[in-house]
């Protein structure tokens, strides 16, 4: 199903969206133009990510190696929810955060230990659910247009953090416990085989 603008619920009238109804009954999009500022409910969350867990067996499952997931479980996930701006890994080298597969606009190249949103995810191992970034203290601004963000480390079968997967919204308080609870899932079922 193909749907334009307004009539697909965007603001942008030009916008050409492709939906499908949901096991739900939801109707859910794939974006392929601009990621906007509307934020799905909680129920359309669990829809969407429902899709997203579909996709994932076929792309990720028992691939070994572990950029290669990365990469996957980012293209879904962007690909999918409308209210992630910038999805990314930041992977643990060298003693540093470095880069890895990511969507969105370009992203700082290292991050250290304990700075930012991502460093506390990786120092403290908890995810950071940061629902206004200009109240985190030394946030990092990547990108100045992102104004909420959530960050869940990724542990190998050791239990070590080996990376962590930044999500940046537009809007303030663009994820919640249904994002923070989500993720963690599919970080802890598609991120290590
Ligand atoms: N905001 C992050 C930095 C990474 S970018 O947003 C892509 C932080 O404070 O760790």
């Amino acid at each position: 199903m193909r749907l334009r603008g307004r009539e697909a619920g965007s603001e942008n009238p030009g916008e050409i969206l492709h939906g499908a109804l949901g096991s739900a009954g939801y109707r859910v999009y794939f974006r392929h133009v601009n990621h906007e500022t509307r934020v799905p409910t909680a129920e359309e969350k669990r829809e969407l990510y429902a899709q997203a867990g579909l996709r994932f067996g076929g792309l990720v499952a028992g691939e070994p190696d572990r950029i290669a997931r990365m990469a996957g479980i980012v293209a879904v996930l962007h690909g999918l929810m409308p209210h992630f701006y910038w999805t990314g890994f930041y992977r643990v080298s060298g003693g540093s955060l470095v880069i890895g597969p990511y969507q969105g606009t370009p992203g700082c190249a290292r991050i250290g230990w304990g700075r930012g949103v991502c460093g506390t995810a990786w120092a403290t191992g908890e995810t950071q659910l940061v629902a206004d970034v200009h109240e985190f203290p030394g946030h990092i601004a990547c990108d100045a247009r992102s104004a909420s963000e959530v960050v869940v480390p990724l542990r190998d079968a050791q239990g070590r953090v080996v990376a962590v997967l930044d999500v940046d919204g537009l809007v303030t308080g663009a994820f919640d416990e249904v994002d923070r609870a989500q993720l963690e899932g599919i970080l802890a079922n598609w991120g290590e085989v």
